[in-house]
């Protein structure tokens, strides 16, 4: 077999049992096992596919067929142009969550002061991470300290590794926990992705809906029609008063939540929502 019919072949597969990004999956899978990049893979369409790649291929690819993420199969996921370690334990990292990294790097302002920057919720890192990245490119001589909480061991270990990994282990300060923050501090930024779906609103029989399944239930699912858990920081940030003056916080959300966060935190904070009312950014009235 040819390279382009592996290719065709194996993605016209995925196509009929409905996936959503069939080539690109294929592509993926094949990459790996071969060593191919994607421009390889043109450029050598017509090559034959050695035997022993497409064994280890066929592995790969009925894993996929049972609708197990391309990011778990091949262990890691790209985030804001970093490639992130991710297994079953995290949450796979998702293009809308850039977004935030993007406006809590945009939204600082240097004024001489230290910056605390917590994420509750950090998953494989992804966040916390990207966001130390790019702000050691562009904000070189100003001090920061940061902090990120989860209430799963196994996602901190993932988390932790891919600090190491991108050598930024010393530069955060990790804590498992229920909402954790660190003791006696206030922050200038508070970011989290928490879960924040409706377990009745997936049915995990629906093709696009399938490989939910394989993440941590964990990452997505809450009560209150989602909203548990984001009402509880909520709450904690003001009665423990974890908000500095003109701090801000940055929270991802289902469409929809955001009223529901301006009819019962309208008092509290002035409120903007971004990305099609995903990202709620909320900074404290004074
Ligand atoms: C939607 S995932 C986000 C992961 C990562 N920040 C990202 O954006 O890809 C939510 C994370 O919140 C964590 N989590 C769930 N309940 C929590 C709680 N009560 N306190 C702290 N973290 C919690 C989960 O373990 C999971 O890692």
């Amino acid at each position: 077999m040819k390279n382009k019919d592996l290719l065709n072949n194996y993605s016209n597969i995925l196509l009929k049992n409905g996936f959503e990004s069939p080539y690109l999956d294929v592509e993926l899978l094949f990459s790996f096992v071969s060593g191919l990049s994607r421009v390889d893979l043109i450029s050598k369409s017509e090559e034959e596919v050695d035997k022993k790649n497409l064994k280890k291929f066929e592995k790969l690819f009925s894993r996929r067929l049972k609708h197990e993420p391309v990011a778990y199969i091949l262990g890691h996921k790209n985030f804001c142009g970093l490639d992130f370690k991710v297994n079953k334990n995290v949450l796979i990292p998702r293009f809308i969550t850039e977004e935030i990294v993007d406006m809590v790097v945009d939204s600082i302002r240097i004024d001489g002061n230290i910056k605390n920057i917590i994420e509750i919720g950090t998953g494989s890192g992804c966040v916390i991470i990207s966001i130390i990245k790019k702000i050691l490119n562009s904000f070189v001589d100003f001090k920061f300290n940061f902090f990120a909480s989860d209430i799963s061991f196994r996602a901190l270990k993932v988390a932790r590794e891919n600090s190491k990994y991108f050598c930024v282990e010393n530069k955060i300060k990790f804590y498992r926990g229920n909402l954790k923050f660190p003791a006696n501090k206030k922050f200038d930024f508070i970011i989290a992705n928490l879960p924040y779906v409706d377990f009745d609103s997936v049915d995990f029989n629906k093709d696009n809906q399938k490989d939910l399944q394989f993440e941590p239930k964990v990452a997505l699912f809450e009560k209150d029609n989602g909203f548990y858990l984001i009402k509880k920081l909520l709450k904690k940030i003001i009665n423990k008063k974890l908000l500095n003056n003109e701090g801000c916080i940055f929270l991802e959300v289902e469409k929809g939540q955001s009223d529901r966060i301006k009819e019962e935190f309208g008092d509290y904070f002035n409120i903007e929502e971004f990305f099609d009312d995903r990202i709620v950014k909320l900074k404290a009235k004074s």
